[in-house]
């Protein structure tokens, strides 16, 4: 799909990635921009200067979903595009507080489904519609520093294979975005981590990889391409990805 024209909306437009999209979708020549954010004041910072439409909105809350899909139809009409987008990355084991499990669940997973449920039908209907989940690399492969974003961007690519089985048939067309680091207020400090590996991206990269995605109707939507190559190694012997795996996790913690 090419972004000239459409109505757009992107979730985490505050910062990082989202803001990046914003950017890009607007240079793309989207004809509404829906932006929406936790953070309600870098939101409308990031909407006036683009000219866009924002709001403050919880994605982990259904029904601030279900109002941010009545606000941006009421300025711009149906929804072309939905960028679900926002994220959140709290470090831990199968230990970490039940809360900052459920948190990153809610945000990183459910936040998919109640867009889904807000937009897909609508875009079926009229035959015609894309969403463009952000999970991450560590969705493919895992997030050896935290055991809620593993299972949470999982979790996210799961879901999106289902909605492409269910949707494509009916011109609604899924991507998934899984990229490894990226410079953005997610990974600010952590530089060092096993993410950054391979390099870090800027958001320009990664939207301009989501535009090419886009384009080109990709499900996965890989704006560093070695990952795609860790997915086929996993494929091919997941007991030897996994040793490796043990690996880079004892390089950063040493004592298990
Ligand atoms: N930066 C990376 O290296 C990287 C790598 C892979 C995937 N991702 C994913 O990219 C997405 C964007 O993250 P980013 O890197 O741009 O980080 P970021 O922290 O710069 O941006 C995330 C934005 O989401 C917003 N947000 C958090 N919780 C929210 C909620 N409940 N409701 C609404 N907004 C909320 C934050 O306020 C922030 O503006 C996330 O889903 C993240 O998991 C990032």
């Amino acid at each position: 799909m090419q972004i000239k024209d459409k109505v757009v909306v992107i979730t985490g437009a505050a910062s990082g990635i989202g803001k990046g999209l914003a950017v890009r979708f607007k240079a793309e020549g989207a004809r509404g921009i829906a932006l929406a954010d936790m953070n309600g004041d870098g939101v409308m910072a990031v909407a006036d200067e683009l000219g866009a439409f924002g709001m403050a909105c919880d994605v982990g809350d259904e029904d601030q979903i279900k109002a941010l899909v009545a606000e941006t139809e009421k300025q711009f009409g149906p929804i072309d595009i939905f960028c679900s987008n926002a994220g959140i990355l709290r470090e831990g084991d199968e230990d970490q507080p039940d809360k900052e499990i459920n948190d990153s669940w809610q945000i990183n997973a459910m936040s998919h489904v109640y867009a889904a449920r807000a937009v897909a039908p609508g875009m079926a209907e009229r035959g015609s519609g894309y969403l463009l989940n952000t999970s991450s690399a560590a969705g493919i492969l895992i997030q050896v520093d935290s055991a809620a974003y593993t299972m949470s961007k999982h979790a996210a690519i799961g879901f999106a294979e289902f909605l492409a089985a269910k949707y494509g048939p009916k011109g609604v067309k899924v991507s998934v975005l899984c990229p490894q680091g990226v410079y953005s207020g997610m990974t600010l400090g952590r530089e060092g981590r096993p993410a950054a590996a391979d390099g870090m991206l800027t958001p320009e990269d990664v939207a301009e990889a989501v535009v090419k995605g886009m384009a080109a109707e990709q499900f996965l939507i890989f704006p560093h391409e070695i990952v795609f190559e860790y997915m086929k190694r996993k494929a091919d012997d997941r007991d030897r990805w996994l040793r490796g795996m043990s690996r880079v996790r004892e390089k950063i913690f040493p004592s298990g």
